[in-house]
């Protein structure tokens, strides 16, 4: 790890000589002989972590510089050094220079040292709370475009409002039954209300229309997993969303698609969804059908267990719905 940098400024050049003999094990110094210097010297290098300042020197006293650098480098953390006689400058110093330590002149060693570690730890503190800040922003930022997604698909098929939402609902509700931890969870939240992201390539009037569909025409529906995974794949790999997604449709006996996959080759997120996805399916109105209501599919799954689906994933659910009391969410709003 490279060492912290510290900016120390004195017009005293004996003083910065030893300021460099002391710290340079632990830090990076760097020495201004004036305010100007030292503004010069921050302007045109890398951050600096700290800037140690002398408080009387020729030209720009160490309260100007001080009050310069919080308003142009901000994040850098200033210490001010001062005589002991000089308190209304002390006063000035912390009032107007946002100063993290002031230092009495002559200034034993150690606690100088002290005083930039507590410094560093600080900065670290607030780099912290600014990268929270910034990935909570992100997060929102991210959330966004997935609800536009998945609003996108859902648009296009009044049939489908709504089917995300109340999907993800029930498959997190399984997985918290089956103990996924946070993470996990997280990764099939995403994969759940973007599971049908791939019917945006789906021809409107086949999603829409009344009546059974025609071979080729089911075919091309068939392809919305793989669509799905095509849009999503470059996602980072340690979130496998896309994966997921692809695997939706996929049966534990093999005879799901795209793939054909069967049994532990189909990965957990994706057997969820599945059970989750023919619950909501048999509930919603179809464009050839009305709902057939929760037992009905309830016991569609009871029938598959073991063949077309997981029989501990399948219990999860008869349990939420038969002891838990749990209901799908009464939402046609796409996230
Ligand atoms: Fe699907
Ligand atoms: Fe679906």
């Amino acid at each position: 790890m490279p060492k912290p940098r510290v900016l120390v400024v004195d017009d005293d050049a004996n003083l910065l000589d030893s300021m460099r003999r002391q710290f340079s094990a632990n830090f990076e110094v760097v020495l201004a002989n004036s305010g100007q210097h030292a503004l010069e010297l921050m302007a045109s290098s890398e951050p600096f972590s700290v800037l140690v300042s002398d408080l009387k020197m020729p030209g720009m006293d160490g309260i100007q510089l001080l009050s310069q650098a919080s308003e142009l480098f901000p994040d850098t953390v200033r210490i001010l050094l001062t005589g002991y006689a000089d308190l209304q400058n002390a006063i000035d110093a912390v009032n107007q220079g946002f100063i993290f330590r002031l230092l009495t002149k002559p200034c034993l060693p150690e606690a100088l040292d002290h005083a930039l570690a507590e410094a560093i730890r600080h900065q670290g503190l607030v780099e912290a709370q600014r990268e929270n800040y910034s990935l909570k922003r992100f997060k929102r930022l991210l959330e966004g475009i997935m609800r536009g997604f998945s609003a996108l698909v859902e648009a296009r098929d009044p049939y489908l409002a709504g089917h995300q939402v109340r999907v993800t609902a029930l498959a997190l509700a399984i997985a918290q039954e089956l103990g996924m931890n946070s993470d996990e969870l997280e990764i099939l939240r995403i994969a759940a209300m973007l599971h049908d992201i791939g019917k945006v390539k789906v021809p409107a009037d086949f999603l829409n229309r009344p009546g059974a569909l025609r071979e080729e025409e089911f075919s091309v529906i068939k392809m919305h997993p793989e669509v799905g995974y095509d849009i999503l794949k470059n996602l980072d790999e340690d979130w496998p969303v896309a994966v997921i997604i692809r695997q939706h449709h996929e049966r534990m006996d093999g005879s799901g698609y795209p793939q054909g996959l069967a049994g532990d080759d189909i990965v957990q997120g994706a057997r969820i969804i599945a059970v989750a996805d023919v619950v909501d399916a048999m509930c919603s109105h179809r464009p050839y059908r009305p709902s057939l209501g929760t037992e009905a599919a309830l016991k569609e799954l009871e029938a598959g267990s073991g063949t077309k689906f997981e029989p501990q994933i399948v219990a999860a659910c008869l349990r939420l719905f038969r002891e838990k009391g749990f209901q799908l969410p009464q939402t046609t709003d796409a996230y």
